[in-house]
């Protein structure tokens, strides 16, 4: 059986373009791979994080992360600070890695662009850290968001240059990019990425918002003066952001969407939307409730930890040997 591994940071609420981008595709997945999926919580650590909110945050990903469907008994989920081996193997990796690299990445640039002064080591070399989560379990394939594409890229050439320094240890790694969904958009500025970090929270919604709220954002999204329901993400990002959210949780095509909604307003098409995002968080919410009274969060992390655990071990030590640190 082919495996696939992927992780989300735990910093802040979870959103629909997690959801959509990232966790709808972990459980449609789960049913054909060998599924790893784990909480990068020592990730968010490269920006401060308040302990406490950070400990709410984690709880709720991981009861979140099951109420979407992620089946601990076909799936194995962890905590990513639970298997110690990340961070050594993410050093080894950092060795292998160029500042050069470092200074390309996009995440990167971003912040030095926008004369962010702050920036810890951490966040700097931490995509060499996410290479570690990767390699260490030998995925075929990483299913990400389109943003994280290029971490994944950089992660296949240090596998690589990794093999051909000190003989075949790591599988290459592909990215998994869904079709379409893998950008949601700001609802109030679609030509930037739905995020958690966004300052306002008008343009994200959040997979724990009341879904009255939910809807009241999505009612005032940005559109354009067009007046035509079409998908053209470049002349039309609001509607065609519109279009995904629908398509993607209804399971409709674009073009069959485009279609019945011909020659009416953008507001029929905001409550569709409204509707179906409305069904998804009072669906979600009801089994977040349920998860976090049962108590098996524990359980779950538990089993994770031990399942995870004796892979990376095995895995460290074949490359402690590969670069001569055991003897
Ligand atoms: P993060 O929240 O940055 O840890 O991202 C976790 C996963 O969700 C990654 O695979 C991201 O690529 C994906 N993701 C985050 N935001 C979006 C978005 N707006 N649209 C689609 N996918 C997203
Ligand atoms: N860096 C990813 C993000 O910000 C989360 C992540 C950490 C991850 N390690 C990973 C994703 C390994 C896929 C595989 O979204």
């Amino acid at each position: 059986m082919k495996r696939m591994l992927s992780g989300i940071k735990p910093s802040g609420q979870l959103t629909l373009g997690n959801y959509i981008g990232a966790l709808k595709e972990f459980v449609k997945y789960q049913e054909d791979y060998d599924m790893i999926v784990f909480i990068a919580n020592l990730h968010c650590l490269t920006v401060y994080q308040d302990p406490e909110e950070l400990r709410t945050n984690l709880r709720d990903t991981i009861a979140l992360y099951l109420a979407c469907g992620l089946d601990p008994k076909r799936s194995t989920i962890f905590m990513q600070s639970d298997v110690m081996e990340h961070a050594q193997l993410g050093f080894i990796l950092s060795c292998n890695t160029y500042l050069g690299e470092l200074n390309r990445m996009t995440q990167y640039k971003d912040k030095i662009a926008k004369g962010e002064s702050a920036l810890t080591a951490g966040f700097y070399s931490y995509p060499t850290l996410m290479a570690s989560d990767i390699l260490m379990y030998d995925p075929d394939f990483v299913p990400v968001g389109e943003d994280q594409k290029q971490h994944v890229e950089l992660t296949r050439d240090i596998a690589e240059r990794f093999n051909n320094k000190y003989g075949e240890t790591f599988k290459v790694p592909a990215p998994l990019i869904p079709k379409i969904g893998a950008r949601i958009m700001s609802l109030s500025d679609p030509t930037k990425k739905m995020s958690k970090s966004e300052e306002s929270n008008k343009g994200c919604i959040y997979l724990l918002d009341d879904p009255k709220v939910a809807s009241k954002k999505i009612m005032s999204a940005v559109t354009d003066m067009v007046n035509q329901i079409n998908y053209d993400p470049e002349n039309q990002p609001g509607v065609s952001n519109l279009l995904t959210i629908l398509s993607t949780l209804s399971g409709r095509s674009i073009e069959n969407l485009v279609n019945e909604f011909e020659g009416q307003g953008y507001g029929t098409l905001k409550k569709a939307v409204a509707n179906e995002v409305s069904l998804l968080l009072g669906d979600l919410q009801v089994k977040y409730k349920e998860i976090l009274a049962s108590g098996i969060i524990d359980d779950v992390l538990k089993e994770g930890k031990e399942k995870a655990g004796r892979l990376a071990g095995v895995k460290l030590k074949e490359v402690q040997k590969r670069i001569g640190a055991d003897l």
